[in-house]
């Protein structure tokens, strides 16, 4: 990767950098070739099945189809659903495959179960605390109320907090289990909660929250309980399903009130989606925002976005309805197998431990070794982990290109090695982090310097 990864303009020696707006057009056949050109490169980096999560399908042929149908609707604005019923058909059957898959059929006849597609995971629960936080203030007066969620909840939640003045209470989780601390949660509920949440899965270990209890919890103060399905959403039904040791926590709990479930992920979807399913419509609703008084217009959108892409409602829909229930359960099927088999390869080393119980995604730690050397000797070998902190420890989360034939046996050779690496390192500075994402190799440095690159590689225009 290091040949085309130079710094802060990537491909420049090859393809050069656009500086500013060019005065004519270049030839689409010309843009089209470089680009699959770059693509190709960039492919190769994970077909291989040695990168943990991130390309959940890895099926380019499936790709290609989810693309022709992007194709069809990309220049559609889905707010303007008069000349587009389309998204309206696309959304509400996105949405009603996501209820189906979580039990909505649990809930009783009083409620009317609905929700949204987000523009991904981050979406669904910034859009989920914001909806949370609406019918706290318009129901129970609560201004500036606060959302408690174990240590180990996505970053999202801060965000949610961050962006809409609410406060919160971070619980934490148990060392073994990886679980939220349930009797943490229920001393620190009060008047002003708004919300409370469970992962299923969380990102760093894997480890489903104890959602009965949580869900016990939100019934008996009669407040929200988000679940945190993001990761584990489109593929722990189907796990449950086909009688793997997982249990989809859905809105067969009666106090769960929102569910993130993304369609980017395992729903194997295009980049850019989620589903935000609710119990009750009413919660939905919170997400409208109305002005009345526009010179433009009345004007009412949901979350977030404004304009939407009908391409990715297209899109989305194709990916769930082209694989359905019998495409989903044989790729999970897969997916668990494979999963249990590289748990097994790393727990035969006696110097490192699997956080809790977890399954498609886990993570592991060790006393006696430091776990970023066995990270070191694996990116050599092409592969890449997600580097945990808090404790020190590495995860993987594993995706269909795992699944391929010979890789778990790869695995457990390179694993061995990596192994016998640390041991022999003992305690020297190890070159990888605890850092969300990959770094190309000249980012190495000290955690501040190495954020502040990285932003501003996302954010500065070429120098002349
Ligand atoms: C458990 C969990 N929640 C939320 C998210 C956020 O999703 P996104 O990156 O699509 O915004 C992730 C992403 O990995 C996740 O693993």
């Amino acid at each position: 990767m290091s040949d085309i990864t130079t710094g802060h303009y990537p491909y420049a020696e090859e393809f050069g950098v656009v500086r500013g707006f060019p005065d004519e057009g270049r030839e689409r056949e010309e843009i089209l070739a470089e680009l699959g050109d770059i693509a190709d490169r960039e492919n190769r980096f994970w077909r291989e099945g040695r990168v943990s999560g991130t390309m959940y399908c890895g099926d380019m042929d499936h790709y290609e189809f989810v693309g022709e149908a992007f194709t069809k609707f990309l220049h559609v604005n889905t707010i303007q659903r008069d000349i587009c019923p389309s998204a309206t058909r696309f959304e509400g059957e996105i949405i009603a495959m996501a209820l189906d898959m979580l039990h909505a059929d649990s809930i009783d006849s009083g409620r009317e179960p609905a929700g949204t597609v987000t523009s991904g995971g981050t979406d669904s629960i910034v859009s989920s605390v914001l909806a949370h936080r609406e019918e706290a203030q318009a129901v129970r007066g609560v201004f500036g109320g606060q959302v408690i969620l174990p240590s180990s909840g996505h970053p999202a939640f801060r965000k949610g907090c961050h962006l809409f003045g609410l406060e919160e209470v971070v619980a934490p989780t148990d060392e073994t289990t990886g679980q939220v601390d349930v009797d943490f949660v229920a001393d620190h509920i009060n008047d002003r909660t708004v919300m409370i949440v469970g992962s299923a899965t969380n990102y760093g270990h894997g480890i489903i929250d104890p959602l009965e209890a949580l869900s016990d919890l939100a019934l008996e103060h009669d407040i929200g309980l988000h679940v945190d399905g993001c990761l584990g959403g489109f593929i722990l039904p189907w796990g449950e399903a086909l009688d793997f040791p997982v249990v989809m926590p859905d809105f067969r709990l009666p106090g769960v009130t929102a569910i993130s479930a993304d369609t980017h992920k395992f729903g194997y979807g295009p980049k850019g989606s989620s589903t935000l399913s609710f119990r009750d419509k009413q919660l939905r609703n919170r997400l409208y925002f109305l002005d009345q008084g526009w010179p433009g217009g009345k004007y009412f959108s949901p979350g977030m976005a404004g304009s939407r892409s009908g391409g990715m409602l297209a899109a989305t829909w194709a990916s769930m309805v082209s694989l359905g229930r019998s495409g989903y359960l044989e790729k999970a099927k897969a997916i668990f197998e494979t999963a249990y088999a590289m748990q097994e390869v790393v727990s035969s080393h006696d110097e490192l431990r699997i956080i809790g119980d977890p399954s498609f995604v886990f993570a592991f730690v060790s006393e006696a070794l430091n776990v970023y050397h066995i990270n070191d000797a694996m990116a050599e070998l092409g592969w890449r982990f997600n580097g945990l902190q808090f404790p020190d420890a590495l995860h993987m989360c594993v995706t269909l290109p795992q699944t391929a034939p010979g890789v778990v046996d790869t695995f457990a050779e390179h694993f061995a090695d990596a192994v016998a690496y640390a041991k022999d390192k003992g305690d020297e500075h190890a070159a990888s982090q605890a850092i969300y994402g990959g770094l190309p190799p000249e980012f190495d440095g000290f955690v501040v310097d190495t954020v502040s690159s990285i932003l501003d590689a996302q954010l500065s225009v070429p120098p002349a």
